[in-house]
């Protein structure tokens, strides 16, 4: 936690191109998970468009075709391609990180599902939510930090989500196996992992690598998947005919990633880590069930949380 919150110029409805005009990433190489839709896509547009060579990491490649296309025919563009990655599977992570050649300057953790509305487990045993969203990334994390230590000056971005907020991790219970499986547990408590994640980065990686979380906001995009009309129009986002309708302050996708790219590249986040973002800025603490929207929750931040959670994946990815 730190004593004065780091502000940047950036209001809530800038885009990512915004937050990166006039940064010029040629040389430098990132990994966009989920980068083929929503706000990864956006993200890889963002950092390709300011130079970076950009490997969307999917589970899909082939989906990422039209965005690569895209980015080949835009001047000044970095390179992009797309290589296949399964976060849920262990064996998947492992392939990525065997075919990773050379340094990498920016890993975002994007890729993410939400609210499963039946518990499934992954290929680890894992929940299938935390499995996807934070298994699956801290093996990435890890497993690239060679690649990482190379850069010098490394950056983990994860995003996270406001969803963290009244989850703490629970250790006792991770795959709801005493429990009932609630899909929003389970999608928050993913979340809370994450921003561990970034938390743990700081302090068990060393070698220049720094890492931070994120909440992008409220975004329409594939990621509702999972919910049904009935929930939508709850939220509501959608109207009587079934059409998507967002609310005000919901934001569009090239709004959502500019937070993402901010963390990832941005000069005004040299050095800084293991801290939380929202609407370019950096976050106040708040209790859990505190009304006011928005803030990270102490439980997401805490440094004894994240080690032991950094312990808990080690001892599964070893099997
Ligand atoms: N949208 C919002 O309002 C909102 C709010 C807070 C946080 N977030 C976070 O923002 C991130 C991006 O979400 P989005 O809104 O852009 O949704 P999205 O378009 O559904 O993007 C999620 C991406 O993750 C990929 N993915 C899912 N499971 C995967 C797996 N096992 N291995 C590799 N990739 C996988 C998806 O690929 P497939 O197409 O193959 O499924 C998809 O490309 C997520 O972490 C989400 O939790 C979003």
């Amino acid at each position: 936690m730190t004593d004065k919150l780091l502000t940047t110029p950036f209001t809530d409805r800038a885009t990512a191109g915004e937050v990166l005009a006039g940064v010029d990433l040629s040389g430098r190489r990132a990994v966009v998970t989920g980068g083929a839709s929503g706000i990864g896509a956006e993200t890889v547009r963002a950092l390709a468009g300011a130079g970076a060579e950009v490997t969307i990491a999917a589970r899909r490649p082939d989906a990422a075709a039209p965005l690569v296309r895209d980015l080949a025919a835009l001047p000044g563009a970095g390179p992009v391609r797309a290589a296949p990655l399964d976060l849920s599977e262990p064996a998947s992570v492992d392939r990525f990180v065997r075919d990773w050649d050379g340094p990498l300057d920016m890993l975002v953790a994007n890729a993410g599902i939400m609210a499963l509305p039946e518990r499934v487990l992954a290929p680890s045993g894992w929940e299938m939510q935390l499995a996807t969203n934070h298994l699956g990334h801290f093996a990435l994390v890890t497993g690239l930090h060679t690649a990482l230590r190379a850069s010098g000056s490394a950056r983990v971005t994860v995003v996270s989500s406001g969803a963290h907020r009244d989850t703490p991790f629970d250790f006792a219970d991770p795959h709801f196996t005493r429990r009932p499986y609630d899909p929003w547990t389970a999608y928050g408590r993913s979340k809370t992992a994450g921003v561990l994640l970034a938390v743990g980065v700081g302090r068990r990686m060393g070698d220049g690598i720094t890492a931070n979380a994120l909440n992008p906001g409220y975004i329409l995009t594939r990621l509702q998947r999972h919910l049904d009309d009935d929930t939508m129009r709850a939220f509501g986002v959608m109207d009587a005919d079934g059409n998507l309708t967002p609310l005000p302050f919901y934001k569009s996708p090239a709004q959502g990633a500019a937070t993402s790219v901010l963390l990832a590249a941005s000069p005004l986040l040299d050095g800084v880590t293991g801290r939380y973002f929202e609407d370019n800025q950096e976050a106040r603490t708040v209790r859990g069930d505190e009304d006011r929207p928005g803030g990270v929750a102490g439980h997401a931040l805490d440094p004894v949380a994240a080690d032991r959670l950094w312990e808990v994946a080690e001892a599964a990815l070893r099997g």
